[in-house]
């Protein structure tokens, strides 16, 4: 009674959640009728029946279908505000929200628009809200090392509107070190710099994730448990893994959430946060998340505070704002 009771109630910060994987079945239709979209699936119900993953692939072709009813600003704002909206209720109050602009600019949506709608929803996030949002570019890394120069490229005008760049889509066959150059010319310019890296991806990802870019945090990083020198480094550095359980689980990472090593990896002293990851299409927001795994694995309400205070240690939020809830 009391452990659930602290879950839902203790302040959240939301270090990987991509704001497309946000888009609910209802709001894809709405978006989709408001702008002519045709759509593959009939209605809400056959939409939400082909969420049935079996691995990262088969979840994301599907994410990326969802995206495409993403046209106008006001598109970007109405899917940015749903999530703040939910994330508010969980008591989530600074998140981090990586977003895909080659999704968007592939199908001739100008970086602007989707920048714009995002912006004006962090900036109303915190009016609204009091949520303290902020935005991370992420390159698709089954695209070419070129395709995301180009994105860097048309992202600079708007460089004072992201705090980073990140890291996703398709793991395997795609390691870090095709982006090296990418990242380095972002890191001069200032930026944090964040990489999804062993979710289904070996260590060595994680490994080149850290040397190669020079990632600040780790996303998933889960496979790291198979590396016991890469597990020793990672504790002795503190570097933040984003862990995303329902995530793992409904993409197969672990057959099930009991099966998840998020107790082992905390118990190696790994700077551990929980996440959400795209919660429309991973059956839930944070509290799902904590509530679920909590209920699952049986961490205690220690593994509680230790999680929440490893997500505001490793966001990039200011001192005064981390402070406040560390
Ligand atoms: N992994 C890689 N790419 C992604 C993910 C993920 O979990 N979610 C959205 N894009
Ligand atoms: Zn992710």
């Amino acid at each position: 009674e009391r452990l659930p009771e602290l879950l839902r109630s203790m302040p959240k910060a939301e270090l990987h959640i991509h704001i497309e994987g946000s888009l609910e079945p209802e709001l894809i239709f709405a978006l989709a009728a408001r702008n002519g979209v045709a759509l593959p699936y009939p209605d809400v119900d056959s939409l939400r029946r082909a969420y049935a993953f079996t691995n990262l692939q088969s979840f994301l072709d599907i994410y990326y279908a969802g995206a495409s009813v993403l046209l106008r600003e006001q598109d970007f704002y109405d899917m940015a505000q749903a999530y703040f909206r939910r994330a508010a209720a969980d008591k989530v109050v600074c998140a981090e929200i990586f977003f895909d602009p080659q999704t968007h600019t592939a199908r001739g949506v100008a970086m602007q628009v989707v920048i714009d709608g995002l912006h004006r929803a962090c900036v109303d996030a915190k009016k609204d809200f009091g949520i303290d949002a902020s935005l991370i570019l992420c390159f698709l890394r089954h695209l070419s090392e070129e395709d995301a120069f180009a994105t860097l490229e048309a992202a600079k005008p708007y460089l004072d509107r992201i705090i980073g760049v990140g890291l996703d889509s398709s793991e395997l066959g795609h390691p870090p070190e095709k982006f090296a150059r990418v990242f380095a010319q972002c890191r001069e310019l200032g930026l944090h710099v964040v990489a999804h890296a062993g979710e289904e991806g070996p260590p060595a990802y994680i490994h080149a994730a850290l040397d190669v870019l020079h990632a600040e945090r780790i996303d998933h990083g889960v496979q790291a448990i198979h590396d016991p020198a890469l597990m020793d480094r990672l504790a002795r550095e503190r570097i933040p893994l984003t862990v995303c359980p329902l995530s793992n689980q409904k993409l197969c990472v672990f057959p099930n959430l009991a099966d998840h090593n998020i107790g082992a990896l905390l118990a190696a002293g790994l700077a551990v946060t929980i996440n959400s990851d795209d919660p429309a299409y991973f059956g839930g927001y944070m509290n799902d998340n904590f509530l679920q795994t909590f209920a699952a694995t049986g961490l205690d309400s220690d593994a509680a505070y230790q999680l929440s205070r490893n997500a505001f240690e490793g966001s990039f939020a200011d001192a005064a704002t981390k402070q406040r809830y560390i």
